[in-house]
């Protein structure tokens, strides 16, 4: 597999970075991840526009324009022959002796690779999954996609060993977001919810899409936090993310959601998502 690697093209085996680079020591860099299906990137100006925006929150500099980053993972794209997979950036402030104040003259670490892998008519995307339910153990900041993972990669494990596919963090008595993804629920009178932007939460390209072609089609939706009870009791509930796209809830914890199948409103924005990525 080629990987970019700060400027250049190299097989996976040579691309190699400092010990001493600050996202390896102090988890100071950030990520974007885009999904590809059939060669193609989807929604990646939303993600471009979330990449620009990390950076910013950081301090840290646009290692090459926007334009040149989207050159870039379409040419990694064609080298790697890559159908349908993901596309992951992540930039690092850079390489200095360790030190919590970054020295001011730092040249960024610019990574990016693909992964193939299977995006649509998945099992999960099928069938649905079942989520368990966890505090939410991050920091402030959720809406910066830095690789400060852990809370998520814990969570994530915790889950798994207890049957679970997935988890959905909660905070304060209200869901908060899944732990790679954005959660959705719909009531009962077929209105579509999710929370609103914050800090809280990661601002989900994926999401901002689904809403977008929701309002065109004339559904109805409410940006509101939304409880764990009221999530409980949903007539349908979702996730969605660049990896997974609308992937169906049925199970929250050890409470069934609606039939315990795929419900028709989350259905309907699978098949519009695929339509309009299409
Ligand atoms: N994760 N919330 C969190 C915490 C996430 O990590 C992600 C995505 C999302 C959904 O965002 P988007 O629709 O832009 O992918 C929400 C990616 C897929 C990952 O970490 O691999």
């Amino acid at each position: 597999r080629q990987i970019f690697l700060n400027g250049s093209y190299i097989n996976e085996s040579e691309a190699k970075i400092s010990v001493m680079d600050r996202g390896f020591l102090f988890g100071d860099a950030i990520y974007e991840v885009t999904a590809v299906l059939d060669g193609h990137l989807i929604d990646n100006d939303l993600h471009l526009a979330r990449f620009a925006r990390s950076l910013s929150e950081l301090g840290i500099s646009l290692p090459m324009a926007l334009e040149n980053v989207r050159e870039m993972q379409i040419e990694l794209i064609r080298r790697n022959q890559m159908r349908d997979g993901t596309v992951y950036l992540q930039v690092s402030r850079g390489v200095a002796e360790r030190n919590f104040h970054p020295a001011g003259d730092l040249v960024p670490t610019f990574v990016a690779f693909t992964q193939p892998a299977k995006l649509s008519g998945t099992p999960a995307q099928r069938e649905g999954i079942a989520v368990a339910l966890m505090h939410d153990p991050r920091w402030e900041r959720r809406d910066i996609k830095t690789v400060m993972l852990l809370g998520q990669v814990l969570a994530k494990m915790s889950a798994k060993s207890g049957g679970f596919n997935d988890v959905w963090l909660h905070q304060d008595g209200f869901i908060t977001e899944g732990a790679s993804s954005t959660a959705f629920i719909v009531t009962h009178d077929g209105r579509i919810v999710t929370r609103g932007n914050s800090q809280v939460t990661l601002p989900g390209c994926t999401r901002r899409a689904v809403l977008t072609l929701a309002e065109r089609r004339g559904l109805i939706f409410d940006e509101r936090p939304f409880t764990i009870a009221e999530a409980e009791g949903a007539a349908e509930a979702f996730l969605t993310s660049a990896s997974s796209f609308v992937t169906p809830v049925v199970r929250i914890g050890e409470t069934v959601i609606g039939q315990g199948e795929p419900g028709p409103v989350t259905r309907h924005l699978q098949e519009i998502y695929l339509e309009a990525a299409r």
